[in-house]
């Protein structure tokens, strides 16, 4: 048949635009050891729109789940010290679920990460109202922050697969004003490493903090709290809270403290320490460390170590502060994976960004982005194994 070999480059075609999974696969190359990124459909929203569900993948077999409703990272497979792939997030089964009750599990946060102070700020002499969501404050963005919204998704196949996610929040949205043009890059690196590159861009002078907000727990499964994991946190000082956990002002040294995670740390042993007023106020960990290092170039931030797994994960970052936060609100009401309820530090959250409640603390590294500008940060997420 002479139209043989152009009816066989065609049908190829066609099966790789539909089967949404087209990767450059080469002969010999097992299915599981193939990079790329897989789409499929996750749901529908109640507003009637759907959502997909996107699977990078990298050579060494590591995957990250991530569907555009909420940016929500699903799902993180890495191995463990024997090979062993599981998952290392707390996540849930379904959209549906997702859209019911999710504490921020594996979320984009924006505009505004952590906390504004009664949800109040003024720029340029204008006071603007935010919704209150958290003890009397503005936590997290608002009522429908960047976790609820459906992102555009483009995926970029490759050796290391990205999932690029835009959204645009209108001026005026939740309360904050411009419109502020947001694109958050998910790129899965061969060396198991998942790096979060965040670009914003405004029309009006405005204030951003984005960071993502997935709760870690290495043992795989989060078959148990992260009491025993072992922490490094590179910072000497603290960003010191109130009782509704709003910044003081003060930035307190560390050394000394039940804060002090400057050398390798068991989550576990300070943790509960009554006679600190910070552990008091934040229930555990819930406090933003002010990160060594001066300027917005990628420094190591956090280092976890889980001993019986052995997996260890690096957080790097352009940002000046991470929120290290131990799941003391858990409290095994959010049933997850597998119909498994995640209990009080059931895992923690290194959520890098801004301090909070910087609009209202000049002396604070300036959150305001004007037009013209652009908001760029990234934080790397790498893992690797000890025995
Ligand atoms: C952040 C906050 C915590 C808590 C979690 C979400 O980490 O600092 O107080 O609100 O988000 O539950």
């Amino acid at each position: 048949m002479k139209f043989l070999p152009q009816l066989l480059s065609l049908a190829l075609l066609t099966s790789c635009l539909t089967m949404t999974s087209c990767s450059s696969k080469k002969e010999n190359e097992s299915d599981d050891k193939k990079a790329g990124i897989d789409k499929t459909a996750y749901g529908q929203l109640p507003d009637g729109q759907t959502a997909d569900l996107y699977t990078l993948r990298n050579a060494a077999g590591m995957t990250a789940q991530i569907t555009n409703y909420g940016g929500i990272i699903v799902g993180l497979q890495v191995p463990d010290k024997d090979g062993k792939f599981e998952d290392v997030t707390l996540g849930q089964d379904s959209l549906s679920s997702y859209v019911k009750n999710n504490p921020y599990f594996g979320a984009l946060i924006g505009r505004y990460g952590n906390r504004i102070a009664k949800g109040k700020f003024t720029l340029d002499g204008k006071t603007y109202d935010l919704f209150i969501n958290n003890m009397g404050n503005h936590l997290h963005g608002g009522k429908v922050g960047f976790d609820k919204v459906l992102w555009t998704a483009t995926p970029v196949d490759g050796d290391e697969p990205a999932l690029k996610l835009a959204y645009t929040a209108k001026d005026g949205e939740e309360g904050y004003p411009g419109n502020l043009s947001v694109e958050v890059t998910y790129t899965l690196q061969k060396d198991n490493a998942l790096k979060i590159d965040y670009k914003a861009t405004t029309d009006k002078p405005t204030v951003v903090n984005l960071t993502n907000h997935t709760y870690f727990n290495l043992t795989g499964g989060a078959k148990r709290d992260i009491l025993d994991h072992v922490v490094t946190l590179n910072a000497d000082k603290l960003i010191a809270v109130d009782q509704t956990l709003i910044p003081t002002g003060e930035l307190k040294p560390v050394a000394g403290t039940a804060f002090d995670f400057l050398k390798p740390s068991v989550v576990g042993s300070r943790i509960n320490d009554s006679t600190d007023t910070q552990i008091k106020y934040g229930g555990g960990y819930d406090h933003g460390w002010v990160l060594n290092g001066s300027g917005d170039s990628l420094k190591l931030a956090a280092t976890v170590y889980e001993p019986t797994s052995g997996r260890v994960m690096e957080v790097r970052t352009t940002e000046p502060a991470i929120q290290f936060y131990t799941g003391n609100f858990l409290d095994g009401s959010v049933v997850g994976r597998e119909g498994f309820a995640y209990k009080k530090r059931y895992a923690l959250c290194l959520e890098t960004e801004h301090y909070p409640d910087s609009p209202n603390h000049p002396a604070f590294p300036t959150t305001v982005l004007k037009p013209g500008e652009t908001y760029k940060t990234t934080t790397i997420y790498q893992f690797s194994t000890k025995k």
